[in-house]
């Protein structure tokens, strides 16, 4: 493993333990002589006396990278994956219920996003997997967090409305990303609508409409009337096109956690979106810093599947403990290695969180001095 212990490390190198604690509290480190230190610790300290530390015990990376490495033969088209942004109350899930046939907004607290929605939906013309996001500010962390598993921006501007915002934020977060954006202009059905207003706000922001010389895709819709979905959806698919997205399906899956809770029946519940590969129930898999045996994969209407290929976003159920958004699932093909993997990256947490506290017990030291 990758710690030591502060005696075993300074009797290697041929020191006293007291010269290196010594030299670990010149660095803002306290520990004492039974005290394990971690790697990066070790090597910076070994580095004061003149030691390069080898590290010859497990390496995660090497595990890891032998199950990502693509064979290009075997890349194959998949679906886009595309994440709807917006101002708060602009839209975007109503635009997405009517997309999907189905009621979401009913069912929410208030009419207001609390987390990251994550869909598959079947159109006539292709698949497409759509993230809803929050409008709130206070999800902002969340929303870029999207951002990083998004092929594709759908930002929902309403036409009585206008730019606001988070209207703003979500440009700037595709923009460096580098992600395509699709505007949808909601709304339009509104006695106040005033597309040209938005469409005038959104040039300044670089949004210049294709009408007005522009690159930029506008499409007018109403969620409300179910007006401008159609033309959507093809905007959204012909973009996909250009992108030529693929994946290669063939090989043990990989993706990112979408959202995550603690279920008092089913234990910890993670929504994932598989972005490599096929994930199967019955896989190893690394979950942040969580590993398990998936034992049920459910889609977005709660039906159980037997794998879930790229693109598609799936529920799981067996991980060890709840991930974070954005944290990276792996699957393995050795049950213990996915274990390992999950050990050492709690046990780097914890020496991190455990250098932290000692350096701040250091500072309230020498405040108290
Ligand atoms: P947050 O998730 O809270 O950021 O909001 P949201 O962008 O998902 O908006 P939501 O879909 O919840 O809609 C907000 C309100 O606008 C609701 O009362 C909807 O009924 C209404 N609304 C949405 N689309 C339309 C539309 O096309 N026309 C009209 N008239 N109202 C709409
Ligand atoms: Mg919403």
């Amino acid at each position: 493993d990758e710690t030591i212990v502060l005696s075993e490390l300074a009797k290697r190198m041929g020191i006293k333990a007291n010269e290196m604690i010594v030299k670990l509290m010149g660095m803002g480190v306290m520990a004492t002589v039974n005290q394990t230190i971690d790697y990066d610790t070790a090597v910076l300290v070994a580095g004061e006396f003149g030691y390069e530390v080898e590290k010859a015990s497990f390496e995660e990376e090497v595990i890891l990278k032998k199950t990502t490495e693509d064979d290009p033969e075997k890349l194959a088209a998949r679906p886009p994956v595309v994440t709807i942004m917006g101002h708060v109350d602009h839209g975007k899930t109503s635009l997405l219920d009517v997309i999907r046939k189905t009621r979401v907004t009913e069912g929410e607290a208030g009419g207001i996003t609390q987390h990251i929605g994550a869909y598959h939906v079947q159109t006539d013309k292709g698949v497409i997997a759509f993230l809803d996001t929050p409008g709130h500010e206070a999800f902002s962390a969340m929303r870029s967090r999207g951002a990083k598993v998004t092929d594709i921006v759908v930002l929902v501007v309403a036409a009585d409305d206008g730019v606001m915002p988070q209207t703003v934020e979500a440009i700037n977060h595709s923009k460096a990303s580098g992600v395509p954006i699709i505007v949808a202009v909601n709304k339009m059905d509104k006695p106040d609508a005033d597309p040209d207003r938005v469409q005038r706000e959104l040039s300044e922001h670089g949004l210049v409409p294709e009408a007005w010389g522009g690159d930029a895709i506008f499409v007018m819709v109403s969620a409300k009337q179910n007006t401008g979905i159609d033309e959507l959806l093809e905007m959204i698919l012909l973009q996909a096109e250009i992108l030529e997205l693929k994946a290669n399906p063939d090989k043990l899956a990989s993706g990112h956690v979408v959202e995550a809770k603690l279920d008092s029946g089913r234990g910890p519940v993670a929504t994932v979106l598989v972005q490599e590969g096929t994930l199967r129930a019955g896989d190893s898999v690394v979950c942040g810093m969580h590993y398990g045996k998936i034992r049920v994969l459910q889609d977005d209407l709660g039906r159980t599947v037997e794998s879930a290929g790229p693109s598609m976003p799936v529920e799981i159920v067996g991980l060890s403990g709840v991930p974070m958004a954005g944290d990276e699932l792996v699957a393995l093909a050795d049950e213990k290695d996915a274990r390992q993997v999950s050990q050492h990256r709690i046990q780097k947490q914890r020496s991190k969180e455990l250098a932290k506290t000692n350096r701040l017990s250091l500072e309230g030291l020498f405040e108290k001095m």
